[in-house]
């Protein structure tokens, strides 16, 4: 192969999985469309009142918000709909209109905290009973865990960067450094999409936990698109070093 078609594969790899790594990191600060759509993992609470209905045999009222402008952790209500991403959760009363938390670096992922913190106290203490052991309600965990797995996906994605720019450089040592930096990145970016595909999968276990005989929670934990990102964009950093390794031996500009 020429080294220009070489690198030329390689840099649109790179850019594919800076791209992506950069949505990945807009998911959930704030409501608009895209990030909006992004997010680790979501966390569906439409079922928890008939649950708990059901469980207590007494109607449950006014547990979920109606009113998306009051503030979250507020015990103003539940959310129907929780999103977290790398900064900062938003919570939804309906498919469009929602809030978010304030935003921190390495926000920690605490579904648990989130939801009960939302709830009216009478609810939540309801809820500490109910999944009292189970990895969902494990904050520490599950936050300690996404706080590591955000390094590691900030540091990946400046690597995949560092990767980009310098291929673009026609100099072998260029092109090493881009090669070493393509491992680096698809290692880096490994760690972090597989932590959080791990503690998404834990917390999934909520799904098929029941709050009392036979009736299930009502709450659904799942993936959200930012892991599949996460993933692709390994994909393409693992599919850049190659080509950028073959520049760095054969292309001598
Ligand atoms: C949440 O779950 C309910 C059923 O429990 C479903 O009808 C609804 O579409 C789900 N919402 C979202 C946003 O996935
Ligand atoms: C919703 O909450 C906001 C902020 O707390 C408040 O200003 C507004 O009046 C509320 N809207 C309704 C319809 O209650
Ligand atoms: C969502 O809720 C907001 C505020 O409560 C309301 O204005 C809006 O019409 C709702 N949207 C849908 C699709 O139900
Ligand atoms: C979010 O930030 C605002 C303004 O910076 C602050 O007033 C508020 O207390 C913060 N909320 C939380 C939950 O930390």
């Amino acid at each position: 192969m020429k080294g220009e078609y070489c690198v030329g594969s390689a840099s649109f790899l790179s850019f594919a999985a800076v791209l992506l790594l950069i949505f990945v990191h807009v998911g959930q600060i704030n409501t608009s469309t895209v990030p909006h759509g992004i997010s680790m993992a979501k966390v569906n609470t439409s079922g928890y009142a008939e649950a708990l209905g059901d469980a207590f045999k007494v109607p449950i009222q006014g547990l979920y918000a109606e009113n998306a402008s009051t503030p979250l952790g507020a015990r103003t209500g539940l959310r129907r709909l929780y999103e977290f991403g790398l900064y900062s959760y938003c919570a939804y009363v309906n498919t469009t209109a929602g809030s978010c938390s304030n935003q921190t670096i390495a926000a920690n992922f605490q579904p648990y905290t989130a939801l009960t913190s939302d709830m009216f106290l009478n609810y939540s203490q309801y809820s500490d009973a109910i999944f009292v052991d189970t990895t969902f309600m494990n904050s520490s965990y599950l936050g300690y865990n996404a706080h590591v797995a955000y390094y590691f996906l900030l540091l990946g994605a400046i690597a995949a960067a560092v990767a980009l720019i310098t291929g673009v450089l026609r100099m072998t040592f260029a092109f090493f450094v881009s090669t070493g930096m393509s491992v680096v990145a698809s290692l880096f970016v490994l760690i972090g999409a597989a932590i959080w595909t791990a503690i998404v999968k834990k917390a999934e276990g909520v799904n098929a936990f029941d709050v009392a005989q036979g009736i299930p929670s009502g709450i659904t934990v799942s993936y959200g698109t930012g892991i599949y990102l996460s993933w692709a964009a390994f994909a393409c950093l693992t599919a850049s070093i190659v080509p950028y390794m073959v520049s760095c031996c054969t292309f001598r500009g």
